[in-house]
């Protein structure tokens, strides 16, 4: 399968096979880079500019110039799409400081490397959106700048193999007070008498661009939103969701070998999953037809 995919690197598109970049790239090196993942839906963006924006913000955070200008970026990730054979694709965006003999400090300009690769989008199973998924709770080993999507993501790599030996989906990270940060690779979110509850954005989460949306809905739906730190253990604490790019909002149902509320998907998470895929699907089906 992966014969047919193109990659961009390099400035150019290859098949994905051939795309490699130099052992001395800063991002191989150092993880000295930043990402982002957009969905496509039928050769519509997502929430494309929202995506760039916070591309723009991880970069200036870490001083890494835009590897080109914005509208040519988009036209590459266009173009990505393209030459790919998903109707439905997840495209993702890296980029690294570049390429250099491995120092911490750099003496010289050097280019960003810009890479883009594309695969199908994943759809959660009819067997885990029935069940909800499973997650477990971790005390948060992370650095302090969460709100930077960096491409060093051991941590969350730990954590995943953490979860999958629990038989578990994600791991949700912790604060020192028991406050629901996010999960690996996921924000969560909880509804506590009635109110949908996630953590404010700070530097200790990625501010999700499905979050926004999920939050974004849930007004729509006339339903009361507050950002602020939450524990598991609160009293009138019915719902848990996670929300992603590659997840939509997807009900969590287990946490730590327990059932959330009554081990069931939730009535508010339905409703905005429903919506949201709602919306995709109209997206889809636009760019299929239009
Ligand atoms: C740590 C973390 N939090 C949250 C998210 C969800 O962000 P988004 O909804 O923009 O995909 C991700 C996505 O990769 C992530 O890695």
């Amino acid at each position: 399968m992966s014969d047919a995919l193109v990659a961009y690197v390099n400035n150019r598109f290859v098949p994905l096979e051939e795309a490699t970049v130099h052992i001395e790239d800063r991002g191989f090196q150092f993880a000295d880079g930043v990402y982002e993942v957009v969905a496509c839906f039928g050769g519509t963006f997502l929430d494309l500019a929202p995506h760039l924006d916070r591309l723009q913000r991880s970069l200036d955070a870490v001083a890494i110039a835009m590897p080109c200008p914005r509208p040519e970026l988009e036209a590459l990730l266009q173009q990505a799409y393209a030459r790919n054979p998903f109707q439905d694709a997840m495209v993702y965006i890296q980029v690294t400081r570049g390429r250099a003999a491995r120092a911490h400090l750099l003496h010289e300009e050097i280019a960003p490397t810009l890479v883009i690769t594309v695969r199908q989008l994943p759809q959660p199973s009819d067997a885990k959106l029935a069940q909800g998924a499973v997650g477990i709770t971790l005390r948060d080993i992370r650095w302090k700048r969460c709100d930077i999507k960096s491409i060093a993501l051991l941590a969350s790599v730990m954590g995943k193999l953490e979860a999958k030996r629990a038989g578990a989906d994600e791991a949700f990270w912790t604060d020192a007070h028991g406050h629901l940060l996010e999960g690996c690779a996921t924000n969560i979110l909880a509804v506590i008498d009635g109110v949908l509850v996630t953590h404010p954005l700070d530097h200790q989460v990625l501010g999700g661009i499905t979050r926004h949306m999920a939050l974004q809905i849930a007004a729509e739906l006339g339903i009361a939103v507050e950002a602020r730190p939450w524990r598991l253990d609160e009293p009138g604490l019915s719902e848990c969701m996670l929300t992603s790019t590659t997840n939509a909002v997807l009900p969590v149902c287990r946490l730590d070998g327990r059932p959330i509320g009554d081990g069931r998907p939730g009535a508010v998470t339905l409703r905005l999953r429903a919506r949201m895929v709602e919306r995709l699907r109209q997206l889809s089906e636009r760019g299929r037809h239009g």
